[in-house]
């Protein structure tokens, strides 16, 4: 034991020593600020602000359009009088992860000050000034505010990336920038498009920040590659065992692939021994965890070499210092949509020559890089686009469609879109919609369609939850609904441990299908409470999305009240349950597949379903999806009431009924 007044001594030591580190770590982070492109225009830029009410700025990825700005505008008072800066991000991983960085920068607790929300999660407080949030919640955020009063600034970030919430905002803002003169509307994007933004909003001024960027040499392969995952992996090893220090960015399409090469890496690494000196394997894409995202923004240790392995994630939304080399198998996952048939699918594509050259220019920013193409430079000229077509051209637009017919915006035809959505895609949405009763043959808001639209969920599941009140199952349907919309996480398949994974998946099977499956695996892990993570793990659930499908679920049942729905349970039978499916989507079995009763078209049970065996005569499916085939995921068995389906269905040609049906739930 030490004397006590030596003890206090050391105590003082180990407070000053701290202190002295908290000092040092604000000071460089002052530096890393200073040292940022923006930092020289901060004045200029600033100016700028204020004489125009709208501004593009570009500037390349780093040079701190998304950190920066923000803080200029609160240190020169934009948030006075209680005002909010609002700054939007297409990625919810980018979202917190900028929103944490800028809270250290600013010195204040993450969800104070600053703050960021994305769907069903808020972590912003009363004294939030600037709030990072993904582009979907400023647009819903319109239904409640829709003037946008409480900010002084709204920052379109990532503009470049068109996701179909950003074209949304886009129309919306400019409209409403009209009314509201004192409104700062700021559009940041890469270096991309932004004469088309500008052009857009009113030939807006584009303000410039000239990037630091060191030259990048590219290579090619000289043959297609036939397997690029193992193409990745060799390339890796290669840099890491032949090259110079500097960290490696590898850009996958997805999750599994990620974790594929990641493994692969460990794998060899781990033979290699002490050979090499020490790889750092880091995956990063939007599903992880966020401790886990935190790591690859920690600096490589001396001695050794951080390979990070993301999805186009790190392409424009995040930065990652360090970075060197880039390995591009030149792929990505899109989605599209076919309109006709309401089929979306997810298909790994050649990305286009914009993103390449994005991906490349990562390797530049803190020395001259190197940028490996693991596809041909012919293929980089004939077989890539030269830019990615807008979300709003292929993607589904019942969600966005509701919500803008809840802000009184009926004619979505003469809609201000910077790219319009095609003609039937929209036609189809105003179809669905009206299928669900949301809309009525005028095309107007019914009253059940304003309150399927106060439910930040796909219409579908949101007519469900409504409908689920009036069959007494509210609880199980809300339970189905956030299982549903943490989408096809649920399960977990290693690659190594196929076998059992779906033996384990077999023990959740209940009769009725992949919905009341769904709604088991909730109810037992509920049951298991805190010893839930382990259990988890051993019966192949993932943890992860489990919580957060309790999360969704948490906030669906807070907004019940608001939507008048009262929660009650059909204590988990089936026959009410069956009631509020959504019959838009039936299916009827017919020679070797399904035929989908609006389109007839030829569609199959997706083999992780709990019905691929048992092919019941009519199926309810959550939604088609083409993946290597037309699949049919989450169905629902629906043989023991084929003949309601049909009187009270859409395709019912008598218009009255039909709408009487339709409209009250
Ligand atoms: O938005 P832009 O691409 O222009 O740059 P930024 O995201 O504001 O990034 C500016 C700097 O902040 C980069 O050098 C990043 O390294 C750093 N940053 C970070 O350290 N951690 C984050 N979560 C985000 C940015
Ligand atoms: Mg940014």
């Amino acid at each position: 034991m030490l004397p006590s007044s030596l003890y206090a001594v050391c105590l003082q030591e180990q407070e000053q020593a701290a202190l002295s580190q908290a000092e040092v770590q604000k000071q460089s982070i002052q530096e890393v600020r200073r040292s940022l492109p923006v930092f020289p225009y901060r004045e200029d830029l600033l100016l700028a602000i204020q004489q125009h009410q709208i501004l593009v700025i570009e500037g390349e990825t780093g040079s701190g359009k998304t950190t920066q700005i923000p803080q200029f505008l609160m240190e020169s008072g934009y948030n006075d009088g209680g005002m909010k800066i609002g700054c939007t991000q297409p990625r919810r991983v980018a979202a917190m992860s900028v929103a944490a960085r800028v809270a250290q920068e600013v010195g204040v607790k993450l969800g104070n000050e600053v703050g960021y929300s994305i769907r069903f999660e808020d972590c912003t407080s009363e004294r939030t000034v600037l709030k990072y949030m993904t582009d979907g919640m400023l647009l819903r955020e319109f239904l409640t505010e829709p003037d946008l009063a409480s900010y002084s600034v709204v920052i379109i970030d990532e503009a470049h990336e068109r996701t179909l919430h950003t074209d949304i905002l886009f129309g919306l803002i400019k409209d409403i920038a009209r009314f509201r003169p004192d409104l700062k509307v700021l559009v940041a994007s890469a270096t991309l498009d932004t004469e088309r933004f500008s052009c857009f909003f009113d030939d807006a001024p584009v303000f410039r920040i000239p990037g630091r960027r060191f030259p990048v040499d590219i290579f090619y392969t000289k043959a297609p590659e036939a397997d690029y995952l193992e193409a990745c992996v060799v390339s890796v090893l290669q840099i890491h065992v032949t090259q110079p220090p500097g960290d490696c960015l590898v850009f996958l399409t997805g999750q599994e692939e990620i974790e594929t090469c990641c493994e692969l890496l460990q794998e060899r690494c781990r033979r290699l021994g002490s050979k090499i000196s020490e790889l750092l394997v880091l995956p990063i894409y939007a599903n992880l965890p966020s401790d886990m995202q935190a790591k690859i923004f920690s600096p490589t240790p001396p001695g050794s070499r951080k390979v990070v392995v993301a999805t186009n994630i790190a392409e424009t939304s995040l930065t990652i210092d360090g970075i060197i080399y880039v390995i591009d198998p030149g792929f990505c996952k899109q989605k599209s949509y076919n309109a006709r048939t309401g089929m979306e699918s997810l298909i790994v594509t050649p990305c286009s020559r914009a993103s390449a050259n994005q991906r490349a220019g990562r390797a530049g920013r803190v020395a001259a890089g190197k940028c490996f193409r693991l596809y041909t430079a012919w293929a980089f000229k004939h077989e890539m686009e030269e830019s990615t077509v807008p979300e709003i051209q292929r993607t589904n637009l019942g969600n966005v469609v509701l919500l803008l017919k809840s802000l009184g915006i009926n004619d979505l035809i003469h809609f201000d879109f910077m790219d319009p959505p095609p003609h039937e895609t929209l036609v189809l949405a105003l179809e669905q919609l009206y299928a669900l009763g949301a809309l009525n043959h005028l095309g107007e808001l019914t009253k059940l369609g304003r309150r399927m639209a106060e439910l930040p969920v796909d219409p579908m599941l949101s007519k469900m939850i409504l409908a689920s009140e009036q069959y007494k199952c509210s609880e199980e349907v809300l339970t189905i609904a956030a299982m549903l919309s943490v989408n096809n996480s649920i399960f977990y398949r290693p690659k190594d441990k196929v076998v059992h994974a779906d033996n384990a998946r077999q023990n959740f099977v209940v009769p009725g299908g992949d919905h009341m499956v769904l709604l088991n695996v909730y109810t037992q892990v509920k049951r298991i409470g805190g010893y839930a993570t382990q259990w988890c793990y051993e019966n192949f659930i993932q943890f992860r999305s489990m919580k957060r499908a309790r999360d969704v679920r948490e906030q669906l049942e807070g907004l019940m009240d608001r939507i008048e729905v009262e929660v009650c349970s059909s204590g988990g039978d089936i026959v009410p349950i069956r009631k509020v499916g959504y019959f838009y989507h039936t299916a009827r079995l017919s020679k070797g597949g399904y035929k989908t009763v609006k389109h007839q078209q030829t569609v199959y049970v997706h083999p992780n379903s709990s019905l691929f065996e048992e092919q019941p005569r009519w199926l309810i499916y959550h939604e088609l999806v083409f993946t290597t085939k037309e699949f049919m995921r989450q169905v629902f068995d629906q043989s023991l009431e084929p003949p309601r389906l049909f009187l009270e269905t859409y395709w019912n040609r008598d218009k009255d009924e039909r709408s009487k049906v339709q409209r009250d739930p």
